[in-house]
């Protein structure tokens, strides 16, 4: 996984795993497919909507919280961070942690990484960033890490909520596997009232639902595909026994689409299930936290507990 993917690499595995999900007895998507740059931008753009609460409110504990984060070992060395995207969380990390000599943000969508590290590296000019365009979800490789330094990761932004459990679980063995001795700060948002919940994956600026859709005009862009996008839209729903948001891409009638030569039938109403989006109390981020080799060590939330910045230790 620090190989970083080769573009043509990058473009097989697409092609492969999206047929793979469109040819499945119930359509789905990894949501990592969301972000080609176009996907990126419009990520950056929920995250300024109103609608959008988790971004400014996690912020808000970072801001709080960072003289506090500041203290631990990993602030003096090496900072790893995972799913990366703008890095703008990170700014008030790195304004906090003027010992930190490596900065290192792993992210898949390629072009968006190399901006936003060009960005962080004239913002900081005495740290190292050293970008790593990868799959996380893929087996870790040796990471370029200086043994002498200690290592904080940094998971914000609830991405490991877009993880099914077991594979949550998975990722953090793998993290904690590859980097045994570090502490994590993991960002991950909580469950609340569903009414909240939709208007955040479904707001009335359309935001989320361009998104969404931007998956079936990338599919066309890079699939030699013939998605017609009016017959297609937006769905977010609370699935309350996962305690997780779906998003789907439903079909608006019966159809056949034409995916890199094959020929995918759509029933009426039948979705792409292209999102899980898991929102964890206290104790179910512990319990995952402890399947997976770690221990929760601090818990920082906002004053209304819509989302949690959880510090990790290895055990
Ligand atoms: N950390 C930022 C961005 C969150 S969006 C924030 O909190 O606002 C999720 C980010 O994770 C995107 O930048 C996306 O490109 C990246 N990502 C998603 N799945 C990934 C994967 N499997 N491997 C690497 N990066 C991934
Ligand atoms: C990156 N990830 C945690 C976001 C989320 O909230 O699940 C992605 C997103 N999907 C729709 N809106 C934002």
């Amino acid at each position: 996984m620090t190989k970083h993917v080769s573009p043509d690499e990058h473009r097989k595995t697409f092609r492969a795993e999206i047929l793979a999900g469109l040819t499945a007895p119930r359509k789905t998507c990894n949501s990592k497919w969301l972000y080609d740059d176009v996907g990126s931008h419009l990520f950056e753009a929920i995250t300024e909507l109103d609608a959008y609460y988790p971004t400014r409110t996690e912020l808000a504990i970072l801001k709080r919280n960072a003289a506090k984060y500041r203290r631990l070992p990993g602030a003096r060395g090496t900072m790893v961070e995972l799913g990366s995207g703008s890095s703008r969380k990170t700014d008030l990390l790195l304004n906090a942690f003027q010992d930190l000599s490596v900065y290192m943000p792993i992210d898949i969508s390629a072009n968006h990484l190399k901006a936003s590290a060009e960005r962080v590296r004239r913002a900081y000019p005495s740290l190292a960033v050293i970008p790593v365009a990868a799959d996380f979800t893929q087996p870790f490789g040796k990471l370029p890490l200086l043994p002498e330094l200690p290592v904080l990761v940094f998971f914000p932004g609830s991405t490991i909520g877009n993880f099914e459990k077991d594979a949550a679980i998975g990722l953090l063995r793998q993290i904690r596997d590859a980097m045994p001795e570090a502490t994590m700060i993991v960002g991950v948002d909580r469950p609340k009232a569903e009414s909240v919940l939709l208007e955040a994956y479904d707001d009335p600026a359309g935001i989320t639902a361009a998104f969404n859709m931007n998956l079936l005009q990338r599919i066309n862009r890079e699939l030699e595909a013939d998605f017609d996008l009016a017959s297609f839209a937006h769905q977010a729903i609370w699935n309350a026994g996962e305690s997780r948001i779906e998003m789907h891409l439903k079909s608006l009638k019966a159809q056949t689409v034409t995916v890199a030569g094959e020929h995918i039938a759509f029933a009426d109403s039948e979705t792409i299930h292209t999102e899980n989006s898991h929102k964890y109390s206290e104790k179910a981020l512990s319990e995952i936290a402890g399947e997976s080799g770690w221990r929760v060590l601090d818990v920082d939330t906002d004053p209304d507990g819509l989302f949690s910045v959880n510090t990790l230790q290895a055990n």
